[in-house]
């Protein structure tokens, strides 16, 4: 450690009428993190926010941001027990459409949200039997959506058409480019002032009056830390072991292909019984994704792309004359729970991480939520389910940590 980090203290900082705006560090400059970013300082905090950056050893693994296909997807992603989660999926895809458009006004670079819904295909008479089950399961949640016959199907996806028996149509979900998302918010924090910085986060120190972070050109203060360090939470140093989120990594590969004409292949999200194959506007077309308890191990796979590429030519063969742009694999942060941890793990440290399959998707939420959380020293009731602490042995499913005081802003 070698002194105090070099960091203007009046950038980012608009300070509220009461004159105390708090100063909050965030671990991790994935999606989650930086939309929290954004409205903290929005709310006139001060933010810094650390990353070390980069695929995690060059290999085309990344952090869950950078890898997802961005499907904003709950009529989809919901099981059967996570009606909580469900509802929190629902309340953040009803924030995506003003999110995005505040975002793309804000730094101008498209976001590719487009909101034709998810198709989900059944290919066999199983799959129907299964597809039948999910429908009524939804029809009781309430969820918006509509059976279609292979005909249905056809007229609104000709290249399904040979292979679907019947689908599910969902059409409020929604999709999102991810890595515009990125970019595009890291350019409206750089206006606001917000440094990220491109630097690992050796530990948290929690000891001390005010928490700081550390790293290894030096420290610093803060009033609150929020870990949102997806797949990498629980490695962050000085966390107390009981404390440590129980994250853990679970491995997607996924690839994109494009037609030569850049025709496009399909115009909503398709779940096929073992591949999602997602369009950009572009003509590019993501098919993802594997799920694999592998840790951090890096890389793409034979395996991975073979299972990839024949779940999506099962259902489309006309992947077959596409040509392969990218491959790509990256590290879901998996919980013991498949929940996110959203809010006070103790009073000046926060987490919002362990978003597993919903990451791109609850960031308007977690954001909203964490920015509530620290600026009006309340937790709205709609994260209890999220509680950090819910796995504690003693967990009382509460809510009654001692915020420090500081002005509403
Ligand atoms: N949300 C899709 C995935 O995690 O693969």
């Amino acid at each position: 450690m070698s002194g105090t980090l070099s960091v203007d203290p009046t950038q980012g900082a608009r300070v509220s009428a009461s004159g105390v705006a708090p100063h909050v560090a965030i671990v991790g400059a994935g999606i989650i993190g930086l939309s929290i970013a954004w409205r903290l300082v929005q709310r006139g905090c001060r933010v810094d926010v650390f990353d070390a950056g980069g695929p995690s050893q060059g290999r085309g693994c990344f952090a869950a941001s950078r890898a997802s296909a961005g499907l904003l997807a709950p009529g989809v992603e919901a099981e059967p027990t996570e009606d909580a989660l469900h509802e929190l999926c629902l309340r953040s895809l009803s924030l995506w459409p003003a999110f995005a458009r505040e975002l793309e006004g804000q730094s101008t670079i498209p976001l590719d949200f487009r909101s034709r819904g998810s198709l989900v295909i059944a290919l066999t008479r199983d799959d129907v039997k299964k597809l039948e089950h999910t429908h009524s399961y939804h029809e009781a949640l309430g969820t918006a959506q509509r059976w279609l016959t292979r005909a249905e199907l056809g007229e609104l996806e000709p290249n399904l058409e040979a292979t679907a028996l019947a689908a599910r149509h969902l059409p409020n979900d929604r999709q999102v480019d991810p890595r515009a998302v990125l970019v595009a918010l890291r350019d409206v924090l750089g206006a606001h002032g917000v440094a990220v910085h491109q630097r690992r986060v050796d530990a948290v120190a929690l000891g001390g009056a005010r928490p700081m972070i550390v790293t290894e050109l030096g420290q610093l203060e803060a009033d609150y830390i929020v870990v949102a360090a997806g797949a990498w939470s629980r490695s962050v140093g000085g966390i107390p072991d009981e404390w440590k989120p129980p994250v853990h990594p679970v491995k997607g590969q996924m690839l994109s292909v494009e037609l030569p004409d850049s025709t496009p292949l399909l115009q909503h999200a398709v779940f096929t019984p073992r591949v999602y194959l997602v369009p950009r506007t572009s003509g590019r077309l993501l098919i993802g994704a594997t799920v694999e308890d592998r840790g951090f191990e890096d890389g793409v796979t034979a395996g991975g792309l073979l299972h990839l590429l024949e779940g999506a030519w099962r259902a489309m063969p006309a992947v077959e004359s596409a040509r392969v742009v990218e491959t790509w694999c990256g590290f879901r942060p998996g919980s013991r729970d498949d929940a996110p941890m959203i809010g006070h793990r103790d009073e000046r440290l926060l987490f919002a991480t362990g978003h597993y399959r919903n990451g791109i998707l609850l960031a308007p939420a977690t954001a909203d939520a964490i920015a509530m959380t620290i600026c009006d020293q309340a937790e709205p009731d709609w994260i209890s389910a999220f509680a950090p602490a819910r796995f504690d042995a003693d967990f009382a499913g509460f809510r009654n940590i001692q915020v420090p005081a500081h002005a509403a802003l």
